[in-house]
């Protein structure tokens, strides 16, 4: 639907989601005026052929659509509808992703409700993070958690298929967790234990759960999924404002890898085989990466693209001094080994005052 925003998409668009869109599509039509974007209004996949990528071919097809009659920027509102019980993220009433026409810079984007962690991924996460599964990572990240938790309630974000919230919570620590990804979440539920696990649907960045809680983590990098600044500084204003006095955010997140970045060369592989290609690229200007993975399956390749933002430990200091919080530990993994230059990932404790 093509409507007038004068505003940059980029960086907002209409306050009152989709009913604002249609109002102004038809003041439009009535006014003889053209539109200066356009607007997917909802997609709606078929329960029984949702996770084979559809949602990706219809939106490919509607930019091409749209930039065929020459427009250049797109909207996609959705609206959020959270299972019972549960509280939805979404602002206004609907989520808001906004596209170029044409190509985005480094392959296809993800439109999945769930994120980049829709059905597909979540059937293959625990397989494929099989190493982050290991007990020995599992028993020292759980027990540092406990340590701080002290007695005092968790709150994980990104919870997802529950890897560390459930041991966690069979050590005594009373978790809650937030995700986006409806299908990540239903793999914890699967687990024993699962379901007695609080779990809000909805972005960690600003979602707000009752009551306080002694220990927020976020881990496996997750912090980097957020791909603005502005996004991070939230998050971390969403977990300070979650936290007790005295109440510690704990984040494990890899130090960027700029180190194997030689000048002039802004993409890093880290895996090559007969079917399989896989290469992170690097804007250094805006801290703005991707993973970038190529596979052959059954003959054909297939193209994903994940985008982050990478972000160094003295940054996320600085977020933490905006949220309140100041740092109160930092090492190279959960068994305290010292943080170093040759750190290739870091825990952070950051701790909100007490009292
Ligand atoms: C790498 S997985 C980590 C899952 C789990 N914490 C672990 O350590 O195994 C990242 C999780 O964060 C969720 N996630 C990513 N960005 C999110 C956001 N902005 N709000 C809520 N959840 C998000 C994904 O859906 C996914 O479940």
């Amino acid at each position: 639907m093509p409507f007038t925003w004068e505003g940059d998409p980029a960086e907002s668009l209409p306050a009152g989601g989709w009913d604002q869109v249609i109002l102004t599509a038809a003041l439009d039509r009535r006014e003889g005026r053209r539109g200066t974007m356009v607007s997917a209004l909802e997609i709606s996949i078929r329960a029984d052929l949702k996770g084979k990528g559809l949602s990706s071919i219809m939106l490919a097809a509607m930019r091409r659509n749209a930039a065929d009659q020459g427009y250049k920027d797109q909207a996609l509102w959705r609206a959020c509808h959270g299972p019972a019980g549960s509280t939805s993220a979404c602002r206004d009433d609907g989520e808001i992703h906004v596209r170029s026409a044409g190509l985005p810079p480094y392959g296809p984007t993800m439109d999945d409700q769930d994120g980049f962690f829709g059905e597909r991924v979540a059937a293959a996460y625990d397989e494929s993070s099989a190493d982050m599964f290991e007990p020995g990572v599992v028993d020292a990240t759980v027990g540092f958690l406990a340590g701080l938790a002290d007695g005092g309630r968790a709150l994980e974000l990104g919870i997802g298929t529950g890897r560390i919230a459930l041991p966690l919570a069979r050590r005594g620590v009373p978790v809650h967790g937030i995700d986006l990804s409806r299908a990540m979440v239903s793999r914890l539920r699967a687990k024993p234990g699962g379901d007695s696990i609080g779990v809000t649907i909805g972005d960690f960045a600003t979602t707000r759960v009752d009551g306080t809680f002694s220990v927020v983590y976020l881990l496996f990098n997750t912090i980097m999924n957020l791909t603005t600044q502005a996004e991070q500084v939230a998050c971390f204003r969403n977990a300070a404002a979650h936290l007790e006095p005295g109440g510690c955010f704990v984040v494990e997140v890899v130090i960027p890898e700029l180190r194997r970045l030689p000048a002039g060369q802004n993409v890093v592989p880290f895996h090559v085989s007969p079917t399989r290609w896989a290469f992170d690229i690097y804007d250094v200007a805006t801290q703005a990466t991707s993973s970038n993975y190529v596979e052959v399956v059954d003959g054909r390749g297939e193209y994903r693209s994940i985008p982050f933002r990478y972000v160094w430990p003295s940054e996320l200091d600085l977020m933490a001094q905006l949220a309140g919080l100041h740092l109160r530990e930092r090492w190279d993994g959960w068994t305290r080994d010292a943080f170093t230059s040759e750190s290739r990932q870091h825990v952070s404790v950051w701790q909100k005052p007490a009292g």
